[in-house]
């Protein structure tokens, strides 16, 4: 006997313990999770979730890439199965929600419909993409690229970490380097829920964003040479001062993003001094940066003011500067028919929510350039993400997999 699709929620605590048990897969002394692409912690995370999934029913398989899907039949197997998921890697200090919440959610409506005997008309899949968080390996959102054909495989499996290990050969420590073609597991849609990682649906008071775009993105290496030398006996004008060019590239990415209007942002991310000392001016540092905006035009005019500032700053301090674009995303917009099941879904249940643009890049992007696709949002505290300090309430998480439960039936057919 089967439950009326109609009158089903999921399982608030169920789902909670799911999210706090894997969390102690490299968490920390600060209540987060550090658990970086293709580690240990990686691999200790990656067998729990396919425990669980095939004890849930589910066969599950591994691509060249290190993503992961498991199947959960439908009534009509020559249809493609509706992807659900996220991500299981975090940020080197990162929260127990970034990534794990749009996964054990996906898990958790699987076990709900098995619970009371749901048989979907499209087979289900639930989805853990490889490297979203680009932290260990650039860039970000690595597997679904792989997966979407955004970036060669070989291409991928060749990206290093700051230790020169490979992509492939981190795979193949954590044995998660598997058999199926990369790309191989069609889908027919994917629905994602996340949670916002910024302060709009909390100062608003609403349980549930409806994502309608992402924003788009350009990461940028920089390298300034200029020279070391005695920090008591240079005088100011013969210096070649890497940091304080440095500091004025900062300050010209902070500027940009704000006279770009409101959705613009732009920061440093990462900057690394060769041989610091307190009494040597810097000669040599390696950084990272960025631009995120929903608008195309604008991340255009970002680029080409920020390179040309940056030769303005070069030749006036008589220094080098390499800026390579390493990364760009472009925005997303994603599909409505898939947004719409959302709010009807938040409608169903009884949840405000608004429309809502990702200021976060997830794997969904990529998603949508191939099939159907749209997200989900839930607050977070404060809108603190990429932190140890990531909280969400289990009431705002348990209304987000009961948006994704009612929209996973309307799309797969329940
Ligand atoms: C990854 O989380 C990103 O948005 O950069
Ligand atoms: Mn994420
Ligand atoms: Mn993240
Ligand atoms: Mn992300």
């Amino acid at each position: 006997m089967s439950a009326p699709a109609s009158n089903l929620t999921i399982n608030a605590d169920r789902l909670w313990s799911t999210i706090i048990e894997t969390a102690r897969f490299g968490g920390t002394d600060k209540g987060g999770v550090r658990r970086l692409t293709l580690s240990e912690e990686d691999r200790q995370v990656r067998d729990w979730f396919r425990a669980a999934c095939e004890a849930a029913g589910c066969t599950v398989t591994v691509d060249g890439l290190g993503n992961m899907f498991a199947l959960r039949p439908g009534k009509d197997m020559t249809k493609p199965p509706l992807g659900i998921g996220s991500h299981l890697d975090t940020q080197p200090t990162g929260g127990k929600f970034d990534g794990v919440l749009g996964v054990m959610a996906a898990l958790e409506v699987v076990r709900t419909l098995n619970d009371a005997g749901i048989e979907t008309d499209a087979p289900l899949c639930i989805c853990n993409w490889t490297n979203e968080e680009g932290s260990r390996f650039a860039p970000a959102m690595m597997g679904s690229a792989g997966y979407v054909a955004d970036l060669p495989v070989a291409d991928i499996l060749a990206r290093t970490d700051a230790e020169g290990v490979s992509v492939g050969t981190a795979l193949d420590a954590i044995g998660y380097r598997g058999p199926e073609e990369v790309g191989a597991q069609k889908l027919s849609g994917f629905l994602e829920l996340h949670i916002e990682q910024g302060p709009i649906l909390e100062a608003e008071g609403l349980p549930i964003g409806v994502v309608e775009h992402g924003q788009g993105i350009i990461w940028y290496d920089g390298r300034i040479t200029g020279f070391e030398s005695h920090t008591g006996s240079t005088p100011m004008h013969l210096r070649k001062d890497a940091l304080a060019t440095l500091s004025e590239i900062v300050l010209a990415i902070e500027a940009l993003a704000k006279a770009h209007g409101p959705n613009a942002v732009g920061s440093v991310g990462e900057a690394v001094i060769a041989r610091p000392s307190r009494n040597v001016i810097p000669g040599e540092i390696a950084f990272s940066g960025e631009f995120r905006t929903p608008d195309a035009g604008i991340l255009d005019a970002l680029d080409k003011a920020l390179q040309d500032k940056v030769k303005e700053i070069a030749a006036r301090r008589k220094v080098d500067v390499r800026l390579d674009t390493i990364w760009r995303k472009e925005p997303t917009h994603f599909d409505p028919v898939m947004t719409g099941a959302i709010a009807a879904a938040a409608d169903r249940l009884g949840l405000p929510h608004r429309p809502i643009v990702s200021g976060a890049g997830h794997d969904s992007f990529h998603l949508a350039t191939l099939v159907p696709t749209a997200m989900i949002f839930v607050p977070c505290k404060d809108g603190v993400s990429h932190n140890e300090l990531e909280s969400a309430k289990p009431d705002d998480c348990a209304a987000g997999t009961n948006v994704l439960l009612h929209a996973v039936l309307a799309v797969a057919g329940g």
